[in-house]
């Protein structure tokens, strides 16, 4: 950890990132304080939803509202699951998608610290499956960041709860958009132990949106005897609109989602009430307390600790301000109200930071371990906005890849294709000169990514090659 005192604020370059199903958030060490990341706009969260501008760049962090037919939203839930995901007419992984917002998250950590950041400490859900962190880790490496640690939503918010609270043993109810975590923590003036963790990584704010949507077209159902309910543009609509007055409900006691032309003939008012929504969600609330009696449970057979030996129970995640949440918790535990309290202020991202603070800096992006280089750099060229420093060593042009057309180059072996056919290109090409100056940067990061004995030597012949013609 580096802690500069004098030169405040001296900022650790390593920073905490929280990517969420609905929101991502960035913080780092000032040398004194813990600061939650302000993107241009001033925002401390960016919408975990990626868009496109008018000439087709990708643009990261946009309102799912902007346009939700061309807006993939909630991509996180998606992570590792082998699905693919169309947009901008081309399919993507969903780590490709994570990788746009993690490249967007680390401008953004650049341009506040005003330096080149390489390292973070990345939030992973604690129910999060082995396919889910590696897709993560390699959407990490596609963003040219070198994952430190993918540290457990509990573990941060407990990391978190120490730099604000006293001492103590706390279970954190963290509600978000995707998922549900339960945990019992012990925090101490030196450490902090989790001592039992449930989850749901499927039980969120976006299950509440879904319900609201259901609700929403059996309505219209019902009024104009149509079923609406298996065109995904028009359940796109729905949903943004939901999402929206679901909000309205956390303060309100009614509203009405307004559908104008749904379709040529259908437009549509659907009015909802607050003690209505909450019958909806009353399974998924049972649930999450379900689950934290079970984050309990562990605790118990691990630790020997019990309901009776928690001091507060902490709030965080932004489907915790739904009032009905913090009432039926009450009733539950059947404790007052100051045994409950709320952290709305980004508790994971903060603690991501925290925990960050322990590892030392690396002065370069240290390569992704499956090769992902050229994946990379095509990410980074569809994403608008101002391209990043370069690394140092990173090529200083990136030229298509030559040869037969295809995929980009993914694996060695992708690379060792392109590779040969640029070598081939090379020996044939009257204007050598310009060929491998072009191709000089590319030998960069062809052998950047050998894996293989081919490879290798291939690099090495271009190389060669690059030379001669550099010195004709
Ligand atoms: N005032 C509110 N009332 C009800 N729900 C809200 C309110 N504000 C935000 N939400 C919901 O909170 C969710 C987002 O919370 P949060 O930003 O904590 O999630 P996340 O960290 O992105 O997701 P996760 O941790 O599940 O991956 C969304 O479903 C959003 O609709
Ligand atoms: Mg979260």
């Amino acid at each position: 950890m580096t802690e500069h005192p004098d030169a405040y604020p001296f900022y650790h370059r390593v920073v905490g990132i929280d990517l969420g199903t609905s929101s991502c958030a960035v913080s780092v060490w000032d040398g004194a304080k813990l600061q939650l990341v302000r993107g241009p706009t001033g925002a401390i969260t960016l919408p975990a939803a990626v868009g496109q501008d008018r000439s087709g760049q990708v643009i990261a962090g946009v309102p799912p509202a902007e346009d939700p037919e061309n807006v993939i939203a909630g991509i996180k839930r998606r992570l590792g699951s082998g699905e693919r995901v169309r947009f901008r007419g081309r399919t993507y992984m969903p780590r490709e998608v994570c990788a746009f917002l993690l490249i967007e998250l680390k401008r953004q950590a650049e341009a506040f610290i005003g330096e080149p950041v390489h390292d973070a400490v990345v939030t992973v859900s604690a129910a999060a499956g082995e396919e889910q962190r590696r897709s993560l880790r390699e959407a990490s490496g596609l963003a040219q960041l070198n994952v430190r640690r993918l540290v457990e939503d509990p573990v941060a918010a407990a990391m978190a709860l120490r730099a604000d609270t006293r001492p103590g043993v706390y279970a954190i109810y963290d509600l978000g958009g995707g998922t549900f975590d339960a945990s019992v923590v012990r925090v101490d003036d030196g450490t902090v132990e989790v001592l039992g963790t449930a989850g749901d990584e499927r039980l969120g704010g976006d299950d509440f949106d879904e319900l609201i949507v259901g609700h929403a077209l059996r309505q219209i159902r019902e009024r104009h005897h149509v079923d609406l309910s298996q065109d995904p543009a028009i359940r796109r609509r729905v949903r943004w609109e939901a999402e929206i007055r679901k909000r309205e409900l956390s303060t309100a006691d009614n509203t009405t989602l307004e559908l104008p032309l749904l379709t040529a003939t259908v437009s549509a008012s659907v009015s909802l009430n607050r003690r209505h929504f909450e019958a909806m969600i009353e399974p998924d609330l049972q649930r999450t307390l379900d689950l934290l009696t079970e984050a309990i449970a562990a605790a118990r057979t691990a630790h020997g600790v019990s309901w009776a030996d928690i001091d507060q129970v902490v709030l965080a995640g932004g489907s915790t301000r739904i009032p009905a949440i913090r009432d039926r918790l009450a009733g539950y535990l059947g404790w007052g109200g100051a045994r409950i309290r709320t952290d709305h202020d980004e508790m994971v991202a903060r603690g991501a930071g925290l925990v960050a603070r322990d590892y030392e800096p690396a002065s370069l992006f240290e390569g992704s371990p499956v090769g992902l280089l050229s994946a990379s750099l095509r990410l980074r060229a569809e994403l608008a906005g101002p391209e990043p420093p370069l690394e140092a060593d990173e090529p200083v042009e990136t030229p298509d890849p030559p040869g037969p057309a295809g995929p980009p180059a993914e694996t060695p072996a992708d690379f060792r294709r392109v590779a040969e056919a640029t070598y081939m290109l090379l020996l044939q090409d009257d204007d050598r000169l310009a060929l491998a100056a072009a191709y000089g940067a590319f030998i960069t990061a062809v052998q950047a990514a050998a894996s293989d004995t081919r490879l290798a030597e291939l690099g090495a012949a271009l190389s060669t090659e690059y030379a001669r013609a550099a010195a004709d």
